[in-house]
């Protein structure tokens, strides 16, 4: 069981007014809240270790050295990546799709064919399109139903031995969808393609198993799981990363420079040029630590029952309509009220203290595809409660009798 209320107090925002009322943050898929814990790490890296690493000899950056490679490990235990290497810092999700995208140009030739769903955030679309751009690839959409399901049996029909990579995210930012990625995985194993799971949304959520999975890539972003802005990973089989090219060259990336040729660095410094985000990645183990510790089964079920409350809650308002109904579904809820704009129904209920996100959350072909201009979509952490849930029903229906 969780102790929300003590939960709460490790968040120093939760306790913040804002426009005047206690502030209720419904906008945890966009980013989560940062416990103290996470604060107090950053802070720590600051003010008693700051150095940059790998670099040098004195203390301070051996001392900071090995706070950012311990936390690399926790990554490594939390995915159960098989070895450390296989964890590279990226700055968020978006850049560790890019990194691999721009990667595997070098593999693909004219004809080849790249699937992607229709439930997928702009960052998992655009650098494949542009991938595909490049090398002449073709670009294949697994399309979704009503409820927002991928349909599978379209995508066996797309999969075929032109198939050379498949990306899928985890769990649907918009929608709140889980996708069945095991057995996306394994199909597109079976025509000889490689798979990136975008797990941006899974993580506050789930934990997943790299290699339960079976997963070529696997890529996340530490301010969804608590951890700070500003870093993410990217886990890749050892295979994939050694015979992937480098993304950026610089400092760190290398093993010795001569303007005739250039070699490169061992995995993982190979991918990680330049001085990195040393704070927030010694700040995302600590956010891992603090998550695993409330554990991933307690916050899971705790959430599905705020998902249902809140399902429940909203459904009774005359006129809403829920946008993601699939029964595998994460604390997501997408909503519209008709003949209201989504925008409308946002700044209404923020002058109540409440934040949501509105628009198409960057996952337009979601908004097409329903034939709607966007969504309200309130998204439940851990640390939000029943009654927040109570107060944000009754600020939509006030919304409605302003707007109506
Ligand atoms: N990807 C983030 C969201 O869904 C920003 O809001």
């Amino acid at each position: 069981m969780l102790d929300i209320q003590k939960i709460r107090e490790d968040f120093p925002i939760l306790s913040r007014e804002v426009n005047g009322k206690p502030l209720i943050y419904f906008d945890n898929a966009a980013t989560s809240q940062t416990p103290q814990v996470v604060i107090d790490a950053i802070v720590d890296y600051y003010s008693n270790y700051n150095a940059n690493i790998h670099r040098g000899v004195h203390t301070l950056s051996q001392e900071a050295t090995d706070a950012y490679e311990e936390a690399r490990l926790k990554i490594q235990r939390h995915f159960n990546a098989k070895e450390a290497h296989e964890i590279i810092f990226t700055s968020g999700t978006t850049h560790s799709i890019n990194l691999v995208a721009n990667g595997f140009a070098s593999f693909l030739n004219k004809g080849d064919e790249v699937i992607v769903s229709a439930l997928e955030h702009h960052s998992n679309i655009v650098p494949w399109q542009m991938l595909c751009e490049r090398t002449g690839a073709h670009l294949k959409v697994i399309p979704i139903n009503q409820e927002g399901e991928l349909l599978m049996d379209v995508f066996d029909n797309l999969l075929s031995s032109k198939t050379k990579l498949v990306f899928v995210n985890h769990i649907s930012n918009a929608l709140g969808t889980i996708n069945p990625i095991e057995e996306i995985i394994q199909k597109t194993h079976k025509v000889g393609a490689v798979i990136l799971i975008d797990g941006a949304q899974a993580c506050p959520h789930i934990k997943p198993d790299v290699q339960a999975l079976d997963v070529d890539f696997y890529v996340a972003s530490a301010h969804k799981i608590c951890g700070p802005t500003g870093v993410g990973m990217l886990y890749g089989k050892q295979e994939w990363l050694n015979k992937l090219p480098p993304y950026q060259g610089g400092g760190e990336m290398i093993k010795e420079v001569t303007f005739e040729k250039t070699t490169y660095a061992d995995l993982p410094h190979k991918f990680e040029a330049g001085t990195p985000n040393i704070a927030g990645g010694i700040a995302f183990g600590a956010a891992l630590d603090y998550m695993n510790a409330i554990g991933f089964d307690v916050i899971a079920k705790y959430e599905k029952e705020l998902l249902d409350f809140g399902t429940e809650q909203l459904l009774a308002i005359d006129g809403l309509k829920i946008y993601g109904t699939s029964r595998q579904k994460t604390s997501v809820i997408s909503f519209n009220i008709t003949g209201i704009h989504p925008y409308d129904i946002g700044t209404i209920i923020d002058k109540l203290g409440i934040a949501v996100r509105t628009g198409h959350h960057c996952a337009q072909p979601i908004m097409d595809f329903y034939k709607i201009p966007g969504t309200v979509r309130a998204s439940f952490a851990f640390y939000n409660t029943k009654e927040e849930i109570v107060k944000l029903a009754e600020a939509v229906k006030r919304a409605q009798q302003m707007l109506s």
